[in-house]
């Protein structure tokens, strides 16, 4: 049976004052979720189990204390919002509110300008999901644009929909394959 587990990494410095994007390090309720994580995660015993995050500090803070082989990939870091990096949404709807007028109306296409829009962030993930598809025992630690567009992918949820999807901090989510589609069960850390 495939099992999948899925987390955002650790609430950051960013996350606490609300900057978007940016390589923050977790913060200390952060750091407590990866030792939560990491205890949770050993309690499994899980044969094989990989840790898969992005190359950014957060999530590769949030992996550092479980003890199996861990990749960083490019492609699970999160949407890059080119000018907007490191502004508050508050900051966005001072310095760029058409920007967030465009993408208020149109989540899913919009791009920022020199950055990403989810459309390019699904793009770029597809080589990380084909090869997720065929390995059972993985955890994957990235961000929350990236997650909704995976959990996307393997929920088959509309398009439209995916830059909505919820995926909360500190909660460990599992995907199991169940005859063609997945089965998703989460686990809040109480943290
Ligand atoms: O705020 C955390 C964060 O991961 C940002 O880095 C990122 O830009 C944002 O969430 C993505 O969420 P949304 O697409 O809803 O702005």
């Amino acid at each position: 049976q495939q099992t999948l587990y899925f987390s955002r990494h650790g609430e950051s410095e960013f996350n606490v004052i609300g900057k978007i994007g940016g390589d923050a390090r977790l913060s200390p309720r952060g750091r407590l979720y990866a030792k939560a994580l990491a205890n949770h995660i050993h309690a499994l015993n899980l044969p094989g189990l990989q840790v898969w995050t992005s190359t950014l500090y957060r999530t590769k803070e949030t992996g550092a204390g479980i003890n199996v082989p861990q990749q960083h990939l490019h492609e699970l870091d999160e949407i890059w919002s080119g000018e907007c990096e490191s502004l508050t949404y508050e900051d966005l709807q001072d310095q760029f509110p058409k920007e967030l007028a465009l993408r208020d109306n149109e989540k899913l296409k919009y791009r920022y300008p020199q950055g990403e829009s989810y459309i390019d962030v699904m793009a770029r993930l597809v080589p990380v999901l084909t090869q997720l598809e065929c390995e059972t025992n993985v955890l994957t630690i990235s961000h929350q644009a990236v997650l909704r567009c995976v959990l996307g992918y393997f929920l088959e949820t509309p398009h439209d929909e995916i830059p909505y999807i919820h995926v909360p901090l500190h909660t460990i989510i599992k995907l199991t394959l169940r005859g063609h589609s997945y089965n998703m069960e989460t686990v809040k850390m109480p943290i």
